[in-house]
């Protein structure tokens, strides 16, 4: 399975901080917003990604990520040249996609849970259909929310509804078959003007193809698009590593523990920065006994 991670849009909901800088370059406490739903794809056993982002954007990315070889994967770049919406992430990266099945990641979405490696490696192993989480929250007006029959199927997702007949939002992980490719191809802009992601869902959920999995109260998943929610998700990354002594989404341990790069790679890449905190937390992921646990 490939991967595309889109990071375009204008992010005018953080004026000014965006005004000239793209919005999933700005720090999550320690780390660039994009090592967040990019260390999801990683965790999904995903390899080979495609980086989606703005003409003027495009080339922090580049700088910010390269090609990928320090971290055992690869980086294909393209452009979107307007924001059209989330499935358009589809259009631009069609070539890349090819034959195969695809995840996209929102560059703004963050998750944190135990036991979410295991989740996404089921999910990336999708052969036939698509797969998307749904996700409680106080106010979902603002998502895509599903709604559910008494055993739990299912039955309908509407973008942004006024009145939601659930609570259940679905985050910005998706997980398709390279059918994808045909429905965003085929879609029509919304009233908002945007190719939906959630018309790609509800394509796949009237086909009786589409799975929906619930992420409980023991998950964490935060959208950093507003002021209010990029200090809430800074704090909350800064107080469970803090508190755990481990890093929530840290490409260079995830790309050790899955293998993807071995010690010596590794050791590289700490002494690189180890002039501060996060090279003294990568150096001290090899002092210590490692073992290819699951944390
Ligand atoms: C988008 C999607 C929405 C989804 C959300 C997750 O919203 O349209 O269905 O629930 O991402 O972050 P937007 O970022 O366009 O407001």
């Amino acid at each position: 399975m490939k991967g595309i991670l889109l990071a375009g849009g204008h992010g005018t909901r953080l004026y000014p901080l965006t005004t000239s800088l793209s919005k999933q370059i700005l720090p999550v406490y320690d780390k660039p917003m994009i090592y967040y739903p990019l260390s999801m794809l990683m965790l999904s056993g995903i390899r080979d990604i495609l980086v989606v982002s703005t003409p003027a954007a495009l080339p922090l990315y580049r700088e910010l990520l390269g090609n990928g070889n320090q971290w055992g994967i690869q980086f294909t770049y393209v452009e979107q040249t307007r924001p059209r919406g989330i499935a358009d992430a589809f259009v631009v990266g069609r070539d890349f996609v090819g034959e195969s099945n695809v995840c996209l990641a929102l560059g703004d979405n963050i998750f944190y849970g135990h036991g979410l490696p295991t989740i996404l490696k089921r999910a990336s192993s999708l052969r036939k259909g698509a797969l998307v989480f749904a996700y409680p929250v106080a106010d979902p007006t603002r998502y895509g929310v599903v709604e559910f029959d008494q055993a739990g199927k299912a039955l309908s997702i509407e973008e942004k509804p006024q009145t939601p007949r659930s609570n259940f939002a679905v985050p910005g992980v998706y997980f398709y078959d390279n059918r994808v490719l045909d429905v965003a191809g085929s879609l029509e802009p919304s009233a908002r003007g945007e190719l939906e992601i959630t018309d790609i869902n509800n394509y796949y959920l009237e086909k009786g193809e589409l799975q929906v999995e619930i992420l409980g109260r023991g998950f964490a998943w935060l959208d950093a698009g507003t002021h209010e929610s990029l200090l809430q998700a800074a704090n909350f990354v800064q107080a469970l590593q803090e508190r755990q002594g481990m890093m929530i989404s840290c490409p260079e341990e995830i790309a050790l523990r899955g293998g993807f790069i071995d010690r010596e790679q590794f050791r590289a890449l700490a002494e690189a920065l180890q002039t501060n905190r996060y090279g003294h937390y990568l150096l001290q992921l090899l002092r210590d006994e490692f073992k290819e646990a699951e944390f």
